[in-house]
């Protein structure tokens, strides 16, 4: 019988997402992306998965970072795409062309915030999104992904 592939999920984190604990902390929390990384690495491990993380301020890094998903033999995406979620067409052309499924998350209710911030040009080409539960945001949305992909 065939041995499963262990799932690989690649978790990328947009713009200013570095900044996080010292970031307005009244709105994104105290904690830090190196501690979000740590959760989530446990999260993986629980779930009996491998999980990658990268941060990047830059649009075109991150598109690549998208594009190269399958290639890197990457089963699915989880990506907070940050400020890009309300701008960048070249972000949701990269996720629905990439060939893997990704989940997209946020921090804070990007539906409670400014009327601009209501907008994601990104979650329509991805399987759902996760969206105001504080850094547990991430590992629910990591819930969702594995579903997906032990579903396929
Ligand atoms: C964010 C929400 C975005 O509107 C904002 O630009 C961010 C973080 C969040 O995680 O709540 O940088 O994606």
């Amino acid at each position: 019988m065939k041995a499963k592939k262990q799932i690989r999920a690649l978790v990328i984190h947009g713009p200013n997402l570095n900044l996080l604990g010292k970031r307005e902390p009244r709105v994104y929390g105290k904690t830090s992306l190196q501690r979000i990384n740590q959760l989530i690495q446990a999260e993986a491990k629980s779930l009996n998965i491998q999980a990658d993380m990268v941060q990047s301020n830059h649009e075109g890094e991150l598109v690549d970072l998208i594009g190269g998903a399958k290639v890197n033999h990457y089963s699915g995406i989880l990506i907070n795409p940050a400020a890009y979620t309300h701008t960048s067409v070249a972000l949701r052309d990269a996720l629905a062309a990439c060939g893997v499924p990704a989940v997209e998350v946020h921090i804070s209710n990007i539906y409670g915030r400014e009327e601009f911030r209501h907008q994601s040009l990104t979650a329509a080409v991805c399987v759902g999104q996760v969206s105001g539960f504080g850094e547990q945001s991430y590992l629910l949305g990591l819930h969702g992904l594995v579903k997906i992909l032990r579903n396929k």
